[in-house]
């Protein structure tokens, strides 16, 4: 009889080659506690393509010096690729220019600048800012904090038992006094995937300016601006196998223009004088000193690596660990998912019953298996299901099947410790 090679056990039904994805990120490739890692927390932070460390690496050694302020070679060299990496991210978010790519720290970042530049000069006591129940705590604070100051309010829409948007009582609340709509699309601790491009098309019926917080989605999820037509959209470059301390702010060409600076410096000017000074227009005007060019340059490199891939074959594989996490899960009785909207995304927040989500995070890491514990800096989302904290495990591209079945095992693990 012939003899045939089957592919790996656990992981033929993967849509990657896993093998090769794997062997890009060296920092999956190391013991922790004496045990293989297992590493599912890229919803906190991804790991690192050889791809970005290389481009961060030359970066540094070949091409260093500041962007857009030297005619020499190396200050050429270094804008030429600080200003290929915003294009490479105008691509990728499916904008219409360069220009209307922003360089910041982040998601974070990015609607605090939006908060106080675009909404800020336009809201009076009474308005409203509309989120939803399961956002980040960056997408409720910075609005917060503009609204508190201006005797306005955050109004949340809810989320029913599964963590899903109730699109109808979201609807009933945008109103006259609803002055900007800023939503995430992928819940980062329930992971629900938001539909994002009704959410735009009811706010823009109603001429309400929108914002979409993307952090969650870039790694697992195309994305076109153009065809959400929301005006504002953010992304973080750590969650999508970036660097720490860079992200994108998409911001449609005529609302950038329409905002002052979020923070005055150099580069940021057309001309400075004792008697006044008067603005670069966007991007420049929102990167006020000395960008972070590495960073936006490594961020680059990884946004490009993702779409080499594919985001569609990401996303099919990541489900198939999603659905296969949760048949794994559905035979240990004690653990409860949270989180269940149909359609949703491979985060999986759980609790077990009879241990604190931070035994299970501590008893997991002992296996060698790193998952966030805690309220995944979205309490409300977290408190709607009258809870404190929940474990979470969340799955990228180079995750395999094989470390579905570390992870249950280790549950397991902790159940006999507990004796529950
Ligand atoms: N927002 C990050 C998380 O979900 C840090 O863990």
């Amino acid at each position: 009889m012939e003899s045939v090679t089957l592919p790996p056990i656990h992981e033929d039904r993967s849509a990657l080659d896993l093998a090769a994805i794997r062997a890009d990120f060296p920092g999956l490739n190391q013991l922790v506690h004496g045990k293989p890692l297992v590493f599912l927390d890229s919803a906190a932070s991804a790991q690192k393509p050889r791809a970005v460390i290389d481009a961060l690496s030359d970066a540094y050694t070949k091409n260093y010096a500041n962007v857009h302020r030297g005619v020499h070679t190396l200050s050429q060299n270094a804008t030429t690729a600080y200003e290929n990496a915003r294009a490479v991210g105008a691509r990728f978010l499916g904008a219409s220019s360069a220009d209307e790519m922003v360089f910041v720290r982040g998601a974070t970042e990015a609607i605090n600048l939006v908060a106080q530049s675009f909404l800020a000069p336009r809201l009076t006591a009474g308005d409203e800012v509309l989120v939803t129940r399961m956002e980040h705590h960056s997408n409720i604070v910075p609005w917060q904090m503009v609204c508190e100051a201006l005797g306005a309010r955050v109004v949340p829409a809810p989320i029913d038992d599964h963590g899903a948007l109730d699109l109808d009582a979201f609807e009933q609340r945008l109103g006259p006094r609803t002055k900007m709509v800023s939503v995430v699309h992928v819940s980062n601790a329930l992971g629900t995937v938001n539909p994002v491009a009704e959410i735009v098309r009811m706010a823009r019926e109603r001429g309400i300016p929108t914002m979409i917080d993307g952090a969650q989605a870039a790694p697992h999820t195309a994305i076109d601006v153009q065809a959400l037509g929301c005006d504002f959209y953010t992304i973080s470059g750590h969650k999508v196998f970036g660097p720490t301390g860079i992200g994108l702010l998409y911001g449609r060409r005529e609302r950038l223009a329409d905002m002052a600076p979020y923070q005055g410096g150099g580069e940021m000017i057309q001309s400075v004088s004792f008697e006044g000074s008067s603005w670069a227009p966007p991007p420049s005007r929102f990167e006020a000193g000395t960008p972070h060019i590495v960073g936006a340059i490594g961020l680059g490199a990884a946004l490009e690596y993702v779409s080499a891939i594919g985001l569609d074959r990401i996303a099919a594989h990541e489900h198939d660990l999603l659905h296969y996490a949760e048949e794994r899960l559905s035979t240990l009785p004690q653990v409860r998912l949270i989180g269940t909207a149909p359609g949703k995304a491979a985060v999986v927040s759980f609790v077990v019953e009879g241990i604190h989500a931070h035994d299970i995070g501590t008893i997991l890491d002992a296996e060698g298996v790193a998952v966030r514990a805690g309220h995944h800096c979205a309490q409300p989302a977290i408190e709607h299901f009258g809870l404190a904290a929940t474990a979470r495990a969340s799955f990228a591209l180079y995750n395999t099947r094989s470390e579905v079945d570390g992870l249950v095992d280790a549950i397991g693990g902790a159940l006999e410790i507990f004796g529950v």
